[in-house]
C-alpha cells in the first residue's frame, strides 16, 4: 500500500486552523446565524460599480485573469501617488504573507510579533518552519518599541505589527511608528499589516516612502471595500523586493473577475466614503450598546469594537458562547489579558438590533 510522504516540517505541524469560519459553526450549530459579526468582514458590502464590473468579467470568467495584474498595480500606483513596481497585487493580505515568509524564512529563522496579535501570520511562519518571538501588548496596544528590541535580541528576519490592530482595535500614528523604527535592527523587515488602515484617523498610516527599504506594507479589499470574498490584497514596498515575490507566487492565482471589482471598487470613493460613514456610525452604536449593558468599549480605529467585559478570559469566552447560542456570530482575542474581551465587527442597524436583543440575556446566563 502507498502512503504520502509527507517532509519532516509538515509533519511536525499541528493541525491548526488560524480562524474556524462562521459556515462552519453553522454547519456545527445547525442553524444559520442571525447576525454575522464575528470576522471583520464589511456588511455594507462592495461598491455597485465593483458589483457591475464583477458580473461583467463573469462572461469572460474562461480567461485566466492578467498574472502581472497590470491595471490594478497602475490604478493603486496612480491611487497613491507610487510606481508600479512598488506593488504587488495576491490573494488577499493571508496569501501575500504567506509568499512573503517563504520568501524569507527557512527552518529556524526567527520572527517576531505580539502575544495575540494576528494568527495568520503565526501560521505561516509555523509552515515555513520559522521561530516564532512573541511580546506582550502595552495596555491594548501592540508595541513597537518592544518588537524591534525583541527583534535586534533574537535577530529576526521580519517584525510584524499590525496598525490599526487586530484584535484590539487599537492604533498608532504613523509617525509614531516611524519614530520607533529607528530601533529596527538591521537585516529585520518590518511587516506592516494596515488593513484597516482606511478606516483609521489621519495620520495613521505610514507617511515613508514606498522605496524605504526597511518595512513592506499589507492592504486588502476585504475590509472598508467590502471584497473579503474576492481575495484581493496588495503589497507595497522596495521594487526589488516587490519582484521578489515573482519568485514564489502563484502567477495565475487572481480571479479575474476579482481584479475587475477591485479596479471598479477603487475608482469609486463616493461609496468609500458612505461606508467609512456607515462603519463610524455603526461603531457608535455598538459602543452605545456595550455601555447600556455596563461594559466597556474599547476605542477602535477598524471597522469592529473590542468590548471588555469586564471579567478574565472564562467570563468572556462564557459570553462569547451564550451570544453565538443566541444566533450572534463574535470572536474574542486569542491571549490573555486581551481574552478579557470579545469583537463585534461593524453591522447593520438590522444587525446591532439583534445583538442589542441577545447581549442582556447572554451576559444574565455567563453570570448565572
Ligand atoms: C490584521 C489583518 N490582516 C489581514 C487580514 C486578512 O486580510 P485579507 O482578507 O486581505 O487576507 C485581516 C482580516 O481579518 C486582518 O485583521
Amino acid at each position: 500500500m502507498t502512503y504520502p510522504r509527507y517532509t519532516p516540517l509538515a509533519q511536525s505541524l499541528p493541525s491548526t486552523v488560524p480562524f474556524v469560519g462562521p459556515e462552519t459553526q453553522e454547519r456545527q450549530r445547525g442553524a444559520p446565524f442571525r447576525a454575522r459579526l464575528g470576522a471583520n468582514e464589511n456588511v455594507f458590502g462592495p461598491s455597485p460599480r465593483a458589483v457591475a464590473a464583477m458580473q461583467a468579467a463573469a462572461q469572460d470568467i474562461w480567461m485566466y485573469g492578467d498574472a502581472e495584474n497590470h491595471d490594478l498595480r497602475h490604478a493603486l500606483a496612480d491611487h497613491h501617488g507610487i510606481r508600479p513596481d512598488n506593488i504587488m497585487v495576491g490573494e488577499g493580505i493571508d496569501g501575500l504573507l504567506g509568499y512573503l515568509v517563504r520568501l524569507m524564512v527557512g527552518p529556524g529563522d526567527a520572527v517576531v510579533t505580539s502575544e495575540g496579535a494576528y494568527p495568520t501570520f503565526n501560521y505561516h511562519v509555523a509552515g515555513f518552519g520559522g521561530t516564532l518571538h512573541k511580546v506582550p501588548y502595552e495596555g491594548d496596544h501592540e508595541n513597537p518599541a518592544a518588537l524591534f528590541a525583541k527583534a535586534a535580541e533574537v535577530d529576526a528576519k521580519l517584525a510584524y505589527l499590525a496598525n490599526p490592530d487586530n484584535p484590539m482595535g487599537s492604533w498608532h500614528s504613523g509617525a509614531e511608528i516611524t519614530a520607533a523604527m529607528d530601533a529596527l535592527p538591521e537585516g529585520c523587515l518590518l511587516v506592516l499589516d494596515e488593513a484597516y488602515v482606511e478606516c483609521a484617523p489621519e495620520g495613521t498610516a505610514l507617511p515613508l516612502p514606498a522605496d524605504d527599504p526597511r518595512v513592506i506594507r499589507m492592504r486588502t479589499f476585504s475590509k472598508v471595500y467590502g471584497m473579503a470574498g474576492a481575495r484581493v490584497g496588495y503589497a507595497i514596498g522596495a521594487p526589488d523586493l516587490i519582484a521578489a515575490f515573482n519568485k514564489v507566487r502563484n502567477h495565475f492565482g487572481m480571479n479575474r473577475a476579482a481584479q475587475a471589482g477591485a479596479l471598479a471598487a477603487l475608482a469609486d470613493t463616493d461609496w468609500l466614503t458612505h461606508v467609512t460613514a456607515e462603519i463610524s456610525t455603526a461603531r457608535d452604536r455598538i459602543t452605545a450598546i456595550a455601555r447600556d449593558n455596563g461594559l466597556t468599549p474599547l476605542p477602535s480605529a477598524t471597522n469592529f469594537v473590542t468590548i471588555d467585559c469586564g471579567g478574565d478570559g472564562d467570563f468572556a469566552r462564557a459570553v462569547l458562547s451564550a451570544l453565538i447560542e443566541r444566533g450572534i456570530f463574535v470572536r474574542m482575542p486569542f491571549a490573555a489579558p486581551q481574552d478579557r474581551c470579545i469583537r463585534l465587527s461593524c453591522g447593520t442597524a438590522d444587525d446591532l438590533d439583534a445583538f442589542a436583543l441577545a447581549l442582556p440575556d447572554a451576559l444574565k446566563a455567563s453570570r448565572g
